[in-house]
């Protein structure tokens, strides 16, 4: 299948800064300490396996770079994307808090959870947030597992089949007039004024807790390429970003670990969802005015993170924004793969890191921008499978079962 070239925007980041030391203030959001005990966590709940990190040698080819790595999220848990690890942890957090402050229990287990044993005093806590889709399905599918109750809010654009994958958990639904950034307001605001608690991914706040934790659990997907690769660091991670949370916790999860050897992170958005790039062009957060609707439904967000802004800022060392087209075709692309290739099945927004990275490679002057060449090691956050799968077929003209069978 032809690769094709598309028109992206680029810049590198002049506040990136290699040496600078993994201090404290960044230490407060993510930490390798933090990914140790969300590790411990999450590696106990039923279902948990490292998701694969696929070689493409047809597509690295093609790109004229020695390694592309695939990081396959559509695997993760039953719930299609790396989603899975951030917003469930937060619920469990949140109930783990809960009982705690009512003297209950001090940090009990999520096998505790699971098993009922507290069932008849969580049953009436509410967790919330708002969401473009694979948050909400997170949080909502931890409220179940855990027991206690859900409500997710979505904005008028996100799609039918992703509230119905929403909804299967058991989570109310309410539906907001507007965006994005619009739901998550709307979702603030109702949980201040019925006491529940707000599970959301993004914050204004930068010591905002609760998205720190879902960073936190982000980190896992890091920390399974590291185990996957051994010694061989990439030299270069391309990563999708809405408000930035899951470049942040990678670029945080390398910089830590890696000091100044870390890849350089590339941070991939669509053009019309362009808040990281914005503000990384700017060197402070910068929204973006008006509509974020596009294909990449789940990279439609306006405004950067502030907790993952304070990793961002001197960690991302390039951005590229995409045109509408440019995911469509990546998904097709990876659907029929190059070479011997397998087939991978990715999302809109999951495979929009593999199509910036493409783009890159494609263009001679991205590749010296980026300084891309034969021997790159790169690796690509496929952060998503079919969530939506009527979007899916729709795009690649055959159902998702059939492209993986
Ligand atoms: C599949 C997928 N990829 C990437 C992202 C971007 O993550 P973040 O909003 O933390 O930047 C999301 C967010 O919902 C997503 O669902």
């Amino acid at each position: 299948m032809e690769v094709k070239r598309f028109d992206v925007r680029a810049i590198t980041n002049t506040n990136a800064d290699r040496q600078r030391p993994y201090g404290a203030q960044e230490r407060s959001v993510i930490s390798l300490e933090g990914l140790g005990r969300a590790l411990d966590e999450i590696s106990t709940w039923p279902g948990y396996s490292r998701t694969p990190l696929v070689n493409l040698e047809g597509l690295a080819a093609r790109m004229g770079v020695s390694k592309l790595y695939y990081k396959d999220e559509g695997k993760r848990f039953g719930l299609k994307s790396f989603k899975a690890i951030g917003g469930a942890y937060a619920v469990l957090a949140i109930l783990q808090g809960y009982l705690a402050s009512k003297g209950i229990a001090e940090r009990i287990s999520a096998a505790d959870l699971i098993s009922g044993k507290y069932r008849d005093m969580i049953a009436d806590v509410v967790v919330a947030a708002a969401t473009d889709g694979n948050h909400g399905r997170s949080v909502a599918w931890g409220a179940q597992m855990f027991g206690c109750s859900c409500i997710i809010y979505l904005h008028e654009h996100v799609s039918q089949a992703r509230e119905r994958e929403i909804a299967k958990y058991g989570a109310r639904i309410v539906r907001v007039k507007g965006h994005y950034d619009d739901s998550v307001q709307q979702c603030a605001v109702d949980c201040e004024a019925n006491g529940w608690f707000l599970a959301g991914d993004t914050s204004d706040a930068a010591g905002a807790h609760v998205p720190s934790l879902i960073m936190q659990g982000y980190t896992i997907v890091a920390e399974e390429i590291t185990e996957d690769l051994g010694d061989t660091l990439p030299t270069h991670v391309f990563v999708q970003a809405g408000v930035g949370g899951l470049a942040a916790a990678v670029a945080a999860y390398y910089w830590e670990k890696f000091g100044p050897d870390r890849p350089d992170i590339i941070v991939v958005e669509p053009h019309r969802a362009d808040c990281v790039y914005r503000s990384i062009a700017a060197g402070r957060p910068t929204s973006v005015p008006g509509d974020t609707n596009t294909v990449m439904a789940c990279l439609a967000a306006g405004e950067v993170s502030a907790p993952a802004w304070i990793i961002l800022k001197h960690s991302v060392d390039g951005v590229i924004t995409l045109p509408e087209e440019a995911a469509p075709e990546a998904m097709r692309l990876l659907a029929t793969g190059v070479g011997f290739d397998p087939a991978i099945v990715a999302g809109e927004s999951g495979c929009a890191a593999v199509a910036g990275s493409i783009a890159a490679a494609l263009n001679p002057q991205l590749k010296a921008l980026f300084k891309l060449d034969h021997s790159s090691r790169i690796v690509v956050i496929g952060s998503e499978g079919a969530t939506d799968e009527d979007a899916y077929q729709r795009i690649v003209g055959r159902n998702s079962e059939t492209v993986a069978a």
